[in-house]
């Protein structure tokens, strides 16, 4: 299929098979071997690009980039970081000046995170290089480069991709804008959902930060599929007094700014999902989608009380979201049937979201709880509760739910429904955590909400000596 982007600042038209990684064609058709491959699963950032489109400059990870993801959007890898003359991006002078390279095999992963954290103005230089791992340098030599070089002025070569977007952009050249042997990019929804319909075997390709992983790690032909990244109205956040609706494929990146102020747990819990390149990729549909029971966003949309809208054709359904996950590996979505949005009604702020998972940073959860617990004249007057990685599926606590409703809101009630936790729940033990681990997390976690409720402060992050 013919795909076509700016590289570097040049239009490039490529013919390739659409499940071609960003990566591998850098490396081993264009001999941009400046971006690396470390883990080829999205874990380490040693293939950081740059990807500039109509909503912005992000960094995405090239190793589970699919081209024709980049269609109509402008790349820039770390040999496009310095100017026309040669000179020095700040971040690249600063990471010599502070000694923030070693072996160098990571550099070039920073650099990239670094110069787009440095275009967009970003000074919380830990969350913006966590998806970048080093191994021999240290990070505070590279976090004092990032400081360093933060008070710079952008170079003008750095802005020049969003104002040549247009000569890649063409809607004539856009791959596969018909039906395809090997893969469709629908520019619609409605599109979609036609072809969809016709082709029920196909794979739906969002953000591949899952079905990238099939690709590179699992060697897997997915053909035919279809690519969702072209469908803008799938994508997008509206709402009334009443009610949020969320597109499909709405980023994690665009969700956690969303919910920043309605929701400042979810978005914090947000903050810990995957690493900056994994949010800009990964998509709510995805991760609903993937039926994952250690997906982090269902816990928490199943406590705010979710609605999934599902579409097949021209037929459109909805259900509450905790009813879309029958059992291990197992949704109710029909053939040819795909996620359309989610919604939730709007509500006063009372969400609390944990995440638990071994490592603070890029690390999936362990165990994820989230509670929407409403108390009025200190009684609890309804309780929704759900939790990843407790079951096969992300699941309510109905039982624990049923505890504290009507109940005084006291420790008293929250410990006695602690004990009701081993009446929803049988989790299993995995690498991860054991059961017993699990089972005792969870019922901590409630009691967690509650001393924070009453005002206990309970980050041990936030403690300081
Ligand atoms: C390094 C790394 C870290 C991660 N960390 C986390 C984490 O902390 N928390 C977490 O929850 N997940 C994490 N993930 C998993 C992954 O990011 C999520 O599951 C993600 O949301 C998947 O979304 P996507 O858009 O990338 O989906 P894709 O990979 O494109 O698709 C995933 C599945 O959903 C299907 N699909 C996609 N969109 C639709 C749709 N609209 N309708 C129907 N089917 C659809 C696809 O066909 C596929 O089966 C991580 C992944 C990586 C690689
Ligand atoms: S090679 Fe590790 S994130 Fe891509
Ligand atoms: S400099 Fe060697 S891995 Fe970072």
């Amino acid at each position: 299929m013919n795909i076509r982007f700016l590289l570097n600042g040049e239009p490039v038209e490529v013919e390739a098979s659409p499940t071609t990684t960003l990566l591998d064609w850098l490396r081993e058709e264009r001999g941009l071997t400046g971006t690396k491959e470390g883990c080829n699963e999205g874990d380490c950032g040693a293939c950081t690009v740059m990807v500039t489109d109509a909503d912005g400059v992000r960094t995405l990870n090239a190793c589970i980039l699919f081209l024709p993801q980049v269609q109509g959007r402008a790349v820039r890898t770390v040999e496009g970081l310095a100017g026309p003359e040669g000179q020095l991006h700040p971040v690249q002078r600063a990471m010599i000046d502070h000694h923030g390279s070693q072996c160098g095999f990571c550099t070039p992963g920073f650099v990239v995170s670094m110069a787009v954290a440095h275009l967009n103005g970003r000074r919380d230089f830990d969350d913006q290089l966590a998806g970048n791992l080093c191994r021999c340098t240290g990070y505070a030599p590279i976090l004092r480069a990032a400081e360093a070089a933060a008070p710079e002025p952008v170079p003008d070569w750095m802005r020049a991709d969003a104002a040549a977007l247009d000569t890649v952009a063409a809607s004539d050249v856009a791959p596969g804008d018909g039906h395809g042997p090997a893969a469709f990019t629908p520019g619609s929804a409605d599109a979609l959902a036609e072809w969809y319909e016709d082709h029920p075997d196909a794979t739906l390709i969002a953000g591949a930060t899952d079905v990238g992983l099939w690709v590179t790690k699992q060697l897997r032909d997915l053909a035919p599929v279809a690519f969702l990244n072209r469908c803008d109205d799938l994508r997008g956040i509206t709402t009334d007094d009443l009610v949020i609706r969320i597109g499909a494929m709405t980023s994690l990146t665009e969700l956690g700014a969303f919910f920043a102020d309605r929701h400042p747990g979810l978005a914090e819990m947000i903050r810990r999902y995957g690493s900056v390149q994994v949010r800009n990729a990964a998509t709510l549909g995805g991760n609903i989608a993937n039926g994952s029971p250690i997906g982090d966003s269902p816990p928490a949309l199943i406590a705010l009380g979710a609605r999934l809208h599902l579409r097949k054709g021209d037929a459109r359904r909805e259900m509450p979201l905790e009813a879309f996950f029958i059992e291990y590996g197992r949704q109710d979505r029909q053939p040819g049937e795909f996620v359309e949005a989610i919604s939730l009604p709007v509500q006063a702020d009372r969400l609390r979201c944990y995440k638990l998972s071994k490592r603070f940073d890029q690390d999936i959860s362990a165990v994820c709880g989230c509670f929407n617990i409403l108390v009025e004249d200190d009684t609890v007057t309804s309780a929704r509760i759900a939790f990843g990685g407790m079951a096969g599926t992300p699941k309510r606590a109905g039982a624990v739910e049923a505890a504290l409703t009507g109940r005084p809101w006291t420790e008293e009630t929250v410990r006695a429904a602690m004990a009701a936790f081993a009446r929803d729940y049988a989790p299993m033990s995995d690498m991860r955590a054991s059961a017993d681990y699990r089972m005792q997390a969870a019922r901590n976690m409630l009691l967690r909400a509650f001393h924070e409720d009453r005002g206990v402060a309970t980050d041990v992050l936030a403690v300081t000596a």
